[in-house]
């Protein structure tokens, strides 16, 4: 049964691009032969995370994620199974806060919040966090 997780998550600092491209190696290395797909996003607090595959894959992958001391207090946004994948493509596309163009984080602030420095806020709602999800999954199309 294929299965969506979504997951926010307080960084634990210090926390760089270097730590990112960890996280994404590992990814490569780990979710294609689990069938997992996904997006990350980092802000300059949070991570958001949404991953897609067989759902005791996904399981697995989460109960790690939990034991990762990269960041805390994860919380649990939308699990829903019998989906279609909405994010296919990318083992886990990782999108973090300092590469993404001004155009597109005026275009997420915008869209779904942001606070006083023009950082993005991310949504707790399942479904604006699917949308942003998917927004940056496809931010190549809206000029990100
Ligand atoms: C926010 C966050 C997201 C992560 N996402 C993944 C992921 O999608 N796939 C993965 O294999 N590891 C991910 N990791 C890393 C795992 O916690 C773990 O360090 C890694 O899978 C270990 O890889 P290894 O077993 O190949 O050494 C993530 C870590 C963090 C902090």
């Amino acid at each position: 049964m294929l299965c969506r997780l979504i997951y926010s998550s307080t960084i634990v600092p210090p926390f760089d691009f270097e730590d990112l491209r960890d996280i994404l190696a590992a990814s490569e290395r780990n979710n294609p032969p689990q069938e997992i797909t996904g997006v990350l996003v980092t802000t300059a607090t949070q991570f958001l995370q949404v991953m897609e595959g067989p759902s005791d894959n996904v399981n697995e992958l989460y109960r790690k994620l939990q034991r990762d001391s990269r960041h805390e207090r994860l919380r649990l946004i939308e699990y829903t199974t019998g989906v279609q994948r909405l994010f296919d493509g990318w083992a886990m596309r990782g999108v973090h806060r300092g590469l993404m163009s001004d155009e597109l984080t005026g275009f997420l602030t915008r869209k779904y919040g942001g606070d006083t420095a023009g950082g993005l806020v991310l949504p707790d709602n399942a479904f604006l966090a699917t949308s942003l999800l998917f927004d940056v999954a496809h931010a190549d199309l809206i000029g990100g």
